[in-house]
């Protein structure tokens, strides 16, 4: 594996942004801004390896991620801004200098609003909602043990929504896979409540399924090393499990589907077309123990 180079470098400070990682808005050298999280950060390392790693996965599914860079923080412009640091128990300290994850900001951070949260009454303005179907099989996929996040933005009279932060994709520093039920989902749920079926998740989910072991590498092959302490056998058990984990992605759902809280109302037998009993040849596939009737509510499908 060849050490990773910059893509960009950072040339401005501009101000600290909420979350626990105590990211920094920056300017970047090709006119851009970018959302730097820092070696260094309050949370963990491996974050920026996930942010990566995860960030481009979910790109070439084509789900509406921002871009995300490799990019450079000088010691000179840590020297000159002072801002550029983390409260970390009442203490101050300083970012480091070196390559940091930088996420382009979803707008222009200038003259743009960013909203974290939208009303409910709301969100049929997002125009690009259907992609939270596709974003919860991308998470159940990447084993977020995190809360799906996402902001929105303004365009014309309705709203786009980007997917942000992934770093507790891979269960953040671990690397392993916990798959519970309930991980990886949004907060709200009426976000889901038009998934009717398996073609909801469409057309990311037999993107996941047939995603080939060389693309897996090709989105992790940048990552800088120190990003993982060089840990390069945990990296290509990552890849393995990402590679073996595409056909469970339906599995995952399904428990998702079927847990206490409901997520699906509209997910009825009559949209899977499911003979009485019996669960689609898929379903039966990703699931064989609810296919042999053990158990889940088979009428449910
Ligand atoms: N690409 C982006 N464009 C615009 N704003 C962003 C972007 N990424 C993050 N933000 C803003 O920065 C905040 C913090 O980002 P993020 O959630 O990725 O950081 P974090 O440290 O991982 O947070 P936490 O772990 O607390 O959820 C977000 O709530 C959002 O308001
Ligand atoms: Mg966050």
């Amino acid at each position: 594996m060849k050490s990773a180079a910059a893509n960009i470098q950072a040339v401005q400070h501009i101000r600290r942004m909420r979350g626990g990682t105590q990211p920094h808005l920056m300017r970047a050298s090709d006119g851009n801004y970018y959302i730097v999280k820092f070696q260094n950060n309050p949370q963990y390392l491996r974050v920026l390896a996930n942010e990566f790693l995860a960030t481009r996965l979910a790109a070439l599914l084509s789900l509406p991620v921002p871009e995300v860079e490799i990019i450079e923080v000088s010691d000179s412009l840590i020297e000159s801004s002072p801002g550029l640091q983390f409260e970390i128990g009442g203490i101050s300290v300083r970012c480091a200098a070196g390559l940091h994850v930088g996420v382009r900001h979803v707008a222009d951070p200038w003259n743009d609003c960013v909203f974290d949260y939208l009303p409910e009454s709301t969100f049929d303005k997002v125009m690009n909602r259907q992609a939270f179907a596709g974003i919860l099989a991308f998470d159940k996929w990447t084993g977020n043990t995190d809360g799906r996040q996402a902001v929105f933005t303004k365009h014309g009279r309705g709203y786009h929504v980007t997917f942000i932060d992934q770093g507790y994709c891979f269960n953040a520093a671990e690397w392993n896979f916990p798959d519970l039920p309930l991980h990886g989902a949004y907060y709200k749920g009426h976000v889901y409540e038009d998934i009717a079926g398996w073609d909801s998740f469409e057309p990311v989910l037999s993107r996941i399924e047939a995603m080939e072991y060389a693309d897996l590498w090709r989105c992790a092959a940048p990552i800088p090393l120190d990003w993982f302490e060089h840990d390069g056998e945990g990296l290509f058990q990552l890849i393995e499990a990402l590679h073996e984990r595409r056909s469970s992605v339906r599995t995952f759902i399904t428990a998702f589907r079927d847990s206490s809280r409901n997520p699906f109302p509209r997910w009825t037998a009559v949209h899977g077309a499911v003979p009485q009993g019996r669960r689609s040849i898929k379903e039966e596939e990703a699931a064989p123990e609810l296919a042999l009737g053990g158990v889940g509510e088979i009428g449910k499908s």
